[in-house]
């Protein structure tokens, strides 16, 4: 039976353990969108604590899908030499370094990248103060995103990442396109469920693509809007096995069309997603949310529920998680 502490090996990749960074934007970037000092070591501390993956902040793959002034850019090369030393520093701690790579959509702030906000559809998702109606993008624009991400995703192969991981999740532009709320096309990718999920789909074939074999690609995929009329759990599941056969290595469960807040369901609160992927997909699937206590990160393991367990919030209040949880684990695992 595996537990939290329990190695797990994928796609030419070795987890010391089960637990997870899940990405966190820490505001701590340039204004160019280059790597911080401080970047490094909100990261590298986390990683020595013995955290197994560690999956960076996201970071824009295009001017126009910046979502805030001190956002990381994976968007140019000139980003190359700070994702190096961000890559290096939390393989040099004995993590997995992936980077999440994400395109805001509109949630993008116009004043922050002085472009016009971008979506699916003309339709907002209202969560950001700032947030503007977007334009829909035409097919030109879409083929701009999906070379947008593939670049990207080089550009961390090439600093030094073992993996990154697309954002799919939070109303950003992937879940915009994902979400019958805000994708409203009548074109190729939009219309039923399928066409909905044919961008992220286009978009892990280009990274695996350009930079495969050898370097897995995540999807953090947003399961349920957690909105009326909005995305529900089977078609989430039906896209998440698509990404799969797209080539997508690991699927991480998140939820929310604006936000992975606490939908007020206690600790763990997408596990029951994570569950019910795990009947689809025969990839590692990661959940993260709520959970603080290493005792029920350990429980989600071991009834397989999921197979890795993001701490996001715990972690931050306290770097150290990982190694306090190893400690309790080795001395009480749960039963
Ligand atoms: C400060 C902060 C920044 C976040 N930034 C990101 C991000 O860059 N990308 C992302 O997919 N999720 C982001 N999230 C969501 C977290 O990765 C995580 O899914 C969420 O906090 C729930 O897990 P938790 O309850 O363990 O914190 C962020 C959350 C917080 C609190």
């Amino acid at each position: 039976m595996p537990t939290l502490l329990s190695p797990l090996s994928f796609a030419g990749l070795r987890l010391r353990n089960r637990i997870a960074m899940p990405p966190m934007w820490s505001g701590q970037a340039t204004p160019e969108g280059f790597v911080s000092a401080a970047n490094v070591e909100y990261h590298r501390v986390r990683a020595a604590a013995g955290t197994a993956l560690v999956i960076v902040e996201n970071a824009f793959v295009h001017p126009q899908g910046r979502h805030s002034a001190t956002q990381l850019g994976a968007h140019a090369d000139a980003c190359a030499d700070g994702l190096a030393r961000l890559a290096a520093a939390i393989r040099g701690e004995g993590a997995v370094a992936c980077l999440q790579i994400a395109h805001a959509g509109s949630r993008a702030s116009s004043r922050v990248t002085g472009l016009p906000v971008v979506s699916a559809s003309p339709v907002a998702t209202g969560r950001e103060a700032h947030e503007e109606t977007p334009a829909a993008l035409d097919t030109g624009g879409i083929a701009n995103v999906v070379e947008a991400f593939a670049a990207a995703a080089a550009r961390a192969r090439r600093a030094g990442f073992d993996a990154v991981e697309v954002h799919a999740a939070h109303g950003y532009l992937l879940s915009q396109f994902l979400s019958p709320l805000t994708n409203r096309r009548e074109d190729d990718y939009g219309g039923d469920a399928a066409r909905r999920a044919r961008l992220t789909a286009d978009v892990v074939t280009a990274i695996t693509q350009r930079v495969g074999p050898g370097f897995p690609v995540f999807v953090r995929l947003g399961m349920h809007d957690e909105r009326p009329g909005g995305l529900t759990l089977a078609p989430a599941c039906w896209t998440a096995a698509r990404l799969v056969e797209a080539g997508a290595s690991l699927i991480d469960v998140s939820g929310g069309l604006a936000g992975s807040d606490d939908p007020g369901r206690g600790p763990g609160y997408f596990v029951p997603y994570a569950e019910a992927l795990k009947d689809v997909v025969n990839v590692p699937v990661l959940v993260a949310g709520g959970i603080t206590d290493p005792r029920t990160a350990d429980v989600i393991v071991r009834s397989r529920r999921a197979d890795i367990v993001g701490v996001g919030r715990a972690m931050l209040a306290d770097p150290a998680w990982a190694a306090r949880a190893v400690e309790m684990l080795r001395e009480a695992p749960a039963g």
